[in-house]
C-alpha cells in the first residue's frame, strides 16, 4: 500500500500541481490505513451486534414473560369475582354431603367423607387469590368492603379454616366418627366465622 503509493508519487510529481499529490496521499494515507485498519474492527462490531441482537431477544423474551406474569396478577376483577367464587363453590359442593353425613340426614360412608374432605382441604386456599386490590366489584359479589379494610383478619380467618380442612381431611382417613364429627364442627366453624363478618346474605 505505502508501495503502491510511493509509486505514483514520480508520475504525480511530474504535473504541473506535482506537488499537490504527494500532500494529498499523504492526507489520504492515514484514511486508507484506517479502513485497513478498522476492517476487522467492523467485522467484529459486527459479530457484536449479533450477540447484542441475541441478548436482546433474551431479555425481550425474559420481558414478555414478566409482562405476561404481571398481567396475569391483574386479571381482571369480574374473573377474580368467577374464579373466588368457583373456588368456593368447589368447597361448597364438597362440604354440603360431609355435613349431610355428620348430621344423620344421609348415611355416613367413610370413604366418601374423607374423598370429600381431601378435595376440601385441597381447594381450601384457592380462593383467597381471588380477592386481590380492585375486586371489591365488578361483578355481582358477596364480599363486604371490611375484607379489603381489615385485611389480616381476613387473611387470619382464611389461614383458620385453611388449617382446620387440613385437619379434617387426615382424621377423615384414620378418625373414629366422633372424632370426625367433633373436627367437621371445627371446621365449619371457621366458615361461619368469616362469613359472618365478611360475606353478605
Ligand atoms: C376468610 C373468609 C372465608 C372463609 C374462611 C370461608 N369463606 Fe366462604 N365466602 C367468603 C366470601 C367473602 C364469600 C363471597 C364471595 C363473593 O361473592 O365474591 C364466600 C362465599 C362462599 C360461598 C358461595 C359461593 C358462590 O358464589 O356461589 C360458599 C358456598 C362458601 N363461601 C362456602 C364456604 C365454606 C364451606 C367454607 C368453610 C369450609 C368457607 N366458605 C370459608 C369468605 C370465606
Amino acid at each position: 500500500m505505502k508501495h503502491q503509493i510511493a509509486g505514483r508519487m514520480p508520475l504525480a510529481a511530474n504535473t504541473a500541481k506535482g506537488l499537490a499529490v504527494p500532500r494529498f496521499a499523504a492526507k489520504i494515507k492515514p484514511c486508507i490505513t484506517a479502513l485497513f485498519t478498522t476492517a476487522p474492527n467492523r467485522r467484529s462490531t459486527l459479530i457484536e451486534r449479533v450477540v447484542m441482537f441475541k441478548i436482546a431477544a433474551a431479555l425481550f423474551a425474559v420481558t414478555a414473560t414478566l409482562a405476561a406474569s404481571a398481567a396475569f396478577a391483574q386479571a381482571k376483577p369480574e374473573d377474580a369475582i368467577a374464579y373466588r367464587q368457583g373456588a368456593f363453590k368447589i368447597i361448597g359442593w364438597n362440604f354440603g354431603p360431609m355435613a349431610g353425613m355428620v348430621q344423620g340426614r344421609i348415611p355416613y360412608d367413610k370413604d366418601g367423607f374423607a374423598k370429600r374432605a381431601a378435595n376440601v382441604a385441597a381447594v381450601a386456599a384457592m380462593p383467597f387469590e381471588g380477592f386481590g386490590p380492585g375486586t371489591d366489584a365488578g361483578a355481582p359479589t358477596k364480599a363486604k368492603a371490611e375484607v379489603w379494610s381489615k385485611s389480616a383478619d381476613f387473611k387470619a380467618k382464611a389461614d383458620k379454616m385453611v388449617e382446620e380442612t387440613t385437619k379434617l381431611a387426615a382424621i377423615a382417613k384414620t378418625g373414629s366418627l366422633d372424632d370426625i364429627k367433633k373436627q367437621f364442627g371445627a371446621t365449619g366453624a371457621t366458615c361461619k366465622a368469616c362469613h359472618d363478618d365478611y360475606r353478605n346474605k
